[in-house]
């Protein structure tokens, strides 16, 4: 299906311009906290409005979709929360070994034919990515409503050795204290379907 593109948007991102960040031209800061596909940006808004101590970069390569969550961002004058419009694989070259405490991975899509799997935001090929710029002990919190995706992301974050933690196939039911939902989230609880969510550290012994 295609995309509608959404009125003024040249204009609308303009005047968002400031919360870019251009990788190309710009360093990144040397601690943050990222989320990958962030889509209308409820999750990455709210979790900055909280915590107004950490640094946090969010990645959209819809540009439709990243032009509403950088208006919640300017409405809620949030200074620790900066965008990137782009494809997380050509980007995380400019991204600094060690430099990422958390990333967040919410909903990500699914990709369910097999021929597509390295698209998957938790294919090896992006575990790779991801532990060269996660911190030693930096962490992924990953939700889904994707059961299959789900068991494929248990599988490849144990195969590249990483730690796994707080596993639940029912996040609601099991409860997680100060859970921020996301668009998807929110639409899927509703409907009744399960989320899954697992948190995988990078532990020292990983290369
Ligand atoms: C299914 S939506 C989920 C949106 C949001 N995280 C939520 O939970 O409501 C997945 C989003 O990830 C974005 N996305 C997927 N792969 C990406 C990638 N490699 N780099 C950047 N964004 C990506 C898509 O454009 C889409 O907006």
């Amino acid at each position: 299906m295609r995309m509608r593109t959404r009125g003024h948007l040249n204009e609308r991102l303009e005047r968002c311009g400031g919360l870019f960040i251009d990788p190309d031209s710009e360093p990144l800061p040397d601690r943050l906290q990222i989320e990958i596909g962030c889509g209308k940006g409820d999750f990455i808004t709210e979790t900055a409005r909280r915590n107004p101590g950490v640094n946090y970069i969010a990645i959209e390569r819809v540009s439709n979709v990243i032009v509403l969550a950088m208006e919640k961002a300017a409405r809620a004058e949030l200074t620790n929360l900066r965008f990137i419009l782009g494809d997380f694989a050509d980007v995380a070259e400019h991204f600094p070994d060690g430099c990422v405490e958390r990333i967040y991975l919410n909903f990500s899509d699914p990709w369910p034919k097999n021929g597509n799997a390295k698209r998957r935001l938790t294919h090896g090929r992006f575990l790779e990515l991801y532990k060269r710029i996660l911190a030693d002990g930096g962490e992924i919190f990953f939700k889904t409503d994707n059961r299959e995706l789900f068991e494929f992301s248990l599988a490849t974050f144990t195969e590249n050795g990483f730690q796994l933690d707080n596993v639940t196939f029912d996040l609601h039911a099991d409860g997680l204290e100060g859970n921020i939902m996301t668009e998807y989230e929110k639409r899927f609880t509703q409907m009744g379907v399960p989320i899954c969510r697992l948190e995988a550290r990078k532990s020292g012994l990983i290369s």
